[in-house]
């Protein structure tokens, strides 16, 4: 009794590194991403989401608040935000291009925290507290 517990334990634990290495690969290197409009079209997926950290770290939120749906349903263009993602993209890229001089391939000046600082909407002055009023 004891033995075929520990068996069957054994089984699941196995069945569970199977599931959790399928789950990685399904949502890593294999499948290559399907909408990229703003973004090279080639961009490596690690890179993508690198940058998708980035973002909600940048702006103070989950990957949810742009994407719906599950990790291998990023593609899809169903809130409003994404679309403002995008907006927000190609204005940095000519903040750094036009404006700052920054070349393909060096890292960016102006980013997505350098106005966001961690919140969705920018303050405009600053904070009381900042001395602002
Ligand atoms: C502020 C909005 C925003 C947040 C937050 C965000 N994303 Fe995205 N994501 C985008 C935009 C915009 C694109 C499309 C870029 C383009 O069109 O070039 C995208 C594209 C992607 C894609 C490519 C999908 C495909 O096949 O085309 C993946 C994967 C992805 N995001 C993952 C993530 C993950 C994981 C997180 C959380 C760590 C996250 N995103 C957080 C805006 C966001
Ligand atoms: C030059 C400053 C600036 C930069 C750089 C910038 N943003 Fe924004 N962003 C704003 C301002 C201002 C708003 C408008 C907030 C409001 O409506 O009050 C905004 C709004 C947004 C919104 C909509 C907020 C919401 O309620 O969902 C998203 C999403 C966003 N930005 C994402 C980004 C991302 C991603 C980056 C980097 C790729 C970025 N922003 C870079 C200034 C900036």
């Amino acid at each position: 009794m004891r033995s075929l517990l520990a068996a069957g334990l054994m089984c699941v634990c196995v069945m569970a590194v199977a599931a959790t290495k399928t789950s990685a690969q399904g949502g890593g290197q294999a499948a290559p991403l399907q909408n990229l409009q703003v973004l090279p079209k080639d961009m490596a997926r690690p890179d993508v989401i690198a940058l998708m950290r980035t973002f909600t770290l940048a702006l103070g939120v989950q990957c949810t608040h742009c994407h719906v749906g599950t990790p291998q349903e990023r593609f899809k263009d169903d809130l409003p935000a994404k679309a403002m993602a995008r907006k927000m993209l190609k204005m940095m890229t000519a903040i750094n291009a036009d404006y700052m001089g920054v070349k393909a391939g060096e890292p960016n000046k102006a980013t997505c925290y350098s106005c966001h600082r961690g919140a969705l909407k920018p303050l405009t002055a600053p904070t009381a507290a900042a001395g602002g009023f």
